[in-house]
């Protein structure tokens, strides 16, 4: 952890004693109406001892929420405390290690940036104020199933809207609320490795907690000499988000998505019972949290995977620049042809990031394999390079373990978190047919005419005779499995952006998935990576899989103790303009 960010923990520690902002809300009608959770300031809300007692009842592990940039305001306003967060306010440390500040800057929504208020360098934004915004009012610092139980249990008894923060990473804000009390599972990062035996399974697993992040996930299965499925970013939770919406990763060609992997789940459920999920045990609720969202069906404590033996990985980068727009181009459909070849060499995936002019292979990841069967695979692409007289810097080797292949490859990649993302699945018959790649190429060339634009094609095989699973098995959607890549667009935004733009942002994403969309009609979306407030949310989010997600979340849920958007069912409430969330 560098210096800056342990400053920032520091930080934390000082503006939490202000408590204050959790409890007054004086803007806030004050409404009674038991069809909206109520809110600060609403008479409904709880008193400050009725807080207090729950505070008693989970050992003094709650929390007061308060906005990191806190420090940038009030009479104890800090300079430099400011300038530091200023500096680091698009990294992902401090809202990594923080109970209710999350990544996401559309929904932060400047309710409380350090480049407003009495330090920002622009005089006409010195008098905006710091408010609570989005973020959840408390948060109870999840140890074990009874703390977890205590907090579904209040906010379902006293009628407050809950959430559920685990790392933070998410896209779409579900992973916050206003005035809500949220369970952050973070320290729950227990990993153990075992024999299972099930009637479906029979073989290694790992049993993780939901905090535990992917490179923690990696480095714990390297250690006990497996490989698990997790993310390309080696800060998601692997137990959280990641795997309840199918979760990608650099192992999704040789195992599938994270949700064909999953054995069972330890979970809280609505009404407060701590269970198992399993195929034979509340089967339907272990098919609809292997990949049909996070945080609406129950709060997740750990889930179990299958583990595999570990081996050599082979890797590789491969990057270029072109100028020549149509040479550029014409690289980038020939990228997209070749990737048919590759789906067809088993583990062999590919994510490569796209701006205007460049084209950067992250890496290969290519288990078992070779630097030959690498180079093997690529060669037909090199040789479409060469014919277009563009020459690629490159880099392929093998490692002993996953584990080193991962850290090798992914050790150059830096994380922030001032973009906003959409994407599509994109079929293989859509690669195939030459009118329909076209169109495609179309699509993304206006996409990088947009200013701070890139987009990102990973390709896996994910099928099911990859994921040794059939169809129906979980709720991750089909459109996966006819699928050649998904397609990450991209959006980077000015760390001091406005709301305003940001909402901007927001619908030209809406747009591209759009686009993208009329190109290939019949596929879907990876809801993790898509925005909040899609028209097509139910089609592409979801599928054939919507029906049954609500039928059973209607059974497990049935007050809506859960709610996000665009979770399953989400529309039988309504986030009111002043943040009320009321019954429709
Ligand atoms: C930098 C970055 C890189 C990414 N890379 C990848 C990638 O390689 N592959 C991929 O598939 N996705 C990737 N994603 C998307 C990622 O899968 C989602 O953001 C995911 O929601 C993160 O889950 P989390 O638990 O880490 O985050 P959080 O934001 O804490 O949670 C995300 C959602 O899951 C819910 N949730 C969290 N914990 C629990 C729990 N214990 N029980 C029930 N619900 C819970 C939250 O309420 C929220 O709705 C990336 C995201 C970012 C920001
Ligand atoms: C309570 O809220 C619901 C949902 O918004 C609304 O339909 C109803 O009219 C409200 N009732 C009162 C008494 O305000
Ligand atoms: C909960 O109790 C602990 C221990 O007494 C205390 O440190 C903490 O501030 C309390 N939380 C709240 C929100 O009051
Ligand atoms: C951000 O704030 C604006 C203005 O208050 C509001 O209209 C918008 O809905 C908010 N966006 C989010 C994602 O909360
Ligand atoms: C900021 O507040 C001061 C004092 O109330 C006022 O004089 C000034 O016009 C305000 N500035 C802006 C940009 O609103
Ligand atoms: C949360 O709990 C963990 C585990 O007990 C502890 O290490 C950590 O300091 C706690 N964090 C906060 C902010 O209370
Ligand atoms: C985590 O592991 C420890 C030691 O094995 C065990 O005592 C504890 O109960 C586990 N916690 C959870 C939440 O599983
Ligand atoms: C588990 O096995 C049964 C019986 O073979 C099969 O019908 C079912 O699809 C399997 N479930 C999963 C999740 O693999
Ligand atoms: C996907 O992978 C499997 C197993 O390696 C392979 O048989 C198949 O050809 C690949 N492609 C498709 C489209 O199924
Ligand atoms: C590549 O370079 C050669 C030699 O300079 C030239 O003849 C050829 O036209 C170029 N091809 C392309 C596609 O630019
Ligand atoms: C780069 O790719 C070429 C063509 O496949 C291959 O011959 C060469 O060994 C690669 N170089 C490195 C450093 O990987
Ligand atoms: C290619 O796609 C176009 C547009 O969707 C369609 O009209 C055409 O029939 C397709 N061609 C083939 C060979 O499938
Ligand atoms: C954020 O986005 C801008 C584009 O507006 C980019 O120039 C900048 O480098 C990005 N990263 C950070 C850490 O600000």
């Amino acid at each position: 952890m560098s210096p800056v960010s342990s400053l920032l923990i520091k930080v934390w520690a000082v503006v939490s004693v202000a408590s204050s902002l959790a409890q007054a809300a004086p803007s806030e009608p004050r409404t009674n109406n038991a069809s909206c959770r109520f809110l600060p300031g609403d008479a409904g809300w709880p008193s400050v001892s009725t807080w207090s007692s729950l505070n008693d009842t989970v050992g003094g592990r709650l929390i007061a929420g308060s906005p990191l940039a806190h420090a940038c305001y009030g009479s104890n306003a800090n300079e430099a405390i400011c300038a530091s967060l200023q500096e680091n306010w698009a990294t992902l440390d401090p809202f990594l290690a923080d109970p209710v500040n999350v990544q996401s800057m559309l929904f932060e929504n400047t309710s409380c940036s350090p480049f407003y208020g009495p330090f920002s360098a622009n005089a006409a934004y010195q008098n905006a104020t710091c408010s609570m915004g989005n973020l959840a009012s408390y948060a109870i610092n999840i140890t074990d199933a009874a703390s977890a139980i205590a907090g579904v249990n209040f906010a379902r008894e006293h009628n407050i809207r809950l959430s559920i923060k685990n790392t933070g990473h998410d896209f779409l804000g579900r992973n916050m609320g206003k005035g809500s009390l949220s369970l952050w599972t973070h320290y729950l990062k227990n990993a153990s490795f075992f024999a299972y035996s099930s009637a479906n399974y029979t073989g290694p697993a790992a049993r993780i907690g939901a905090g535990l992040q992917v490179q923690e996930l990696y480095e714990a299965s390297a250690a006990a000499g497996y490989r698990v499925t997790g993310g390309g970013c080696p800060t998601v939770g692997a137990g959280g988000g990641w795997v309840q919406s199918g979760g990608h990763g650099p192992l999704s060609s040789l195992y599938g998505l994270g949700a064909d992997q999953t054995l069972e789940f330890e979970v809280v459920t609505a009404d407060g019972q701590h269970l198992t999920a399993s195929p034979d045990e509340n089967a339907d609720l272990f098919w609809a949290l292997s990949g049909g969202g996070p945080a609406n069906f129950a709060l997740v404590l750990s889930v179990t995977m299958k583990a595999h033996e570990d081996g050599p990985v082979a890797g590789a980068t491969l990057s270029f620049t072109e100028d020549d727009s149509d040479k550029y181009w014409a690289a980038v459909e020939a990228w997209q042809r070749h990737l048919l070849v590759l789906d067809t060499i088993p583990g062999f995936q590919t994510m490569v990031g796209m701006a205007k002019g460049s084209f950067s292979l992250d890496y290969v990841t290519l288990p078992d394999g070779s630097v030959d069967d690498i180079n093997a695979g690529l060669a037909p692409f090199y040789q479409e390079l060469a014919s277009l007289n563009i020459s690629v810097t490159n880099d392929t080797r093998v490692h002993d373990s996953f584990w080193e292949h991962y850290q090798y490859f992914e050790g150059s990649t830096t994380w922030t978190r001032n973009d906003s993302v959409g994407n599509r699945l994109i079929p293989r018959d859509a690669v195939r047919n030459e009118t329909t790649l076209a169109a495609l190429t179309q699509v993304y060339k206006d996409i990088l005419d947009y200013p701070n634009s890139y987009f990102y094609i990973i390709a896996y095989n994910v099928t099911h005779t990859v994921a040794g699973n059939s169809r129906g098995d979980n709720a991750v959607i089909e459109a996966w499995r006819d699928s050649l890549y998904l397609n990450n667009v991209i959006i980077l935004n000015d760390p001091q952006a406005t709301s305003e733009e940001l909402g901007e942002y927001a619908q030209e994403l809406n747009v591209w998935q759009e686009n993208m969309r009329a190109v290939t009609p019949d596929s879907g979306a990876y809801m993790n990576e898509a925005t909040y407030d899609y028209e097509y949310w139910k089609d592409d989010y979801y599928g054939e899989t919507y029906d049954k997600l609500v039928e059973i979340k209607h059974k497990y849920d049935p007050g809506y103790v859960f709610w996000n958007r665009p979770g399953a069912g989400y529309d039988a409430y309504e986030l009111k303009a002043d943040g009320h969330l009321c019954k429709v």
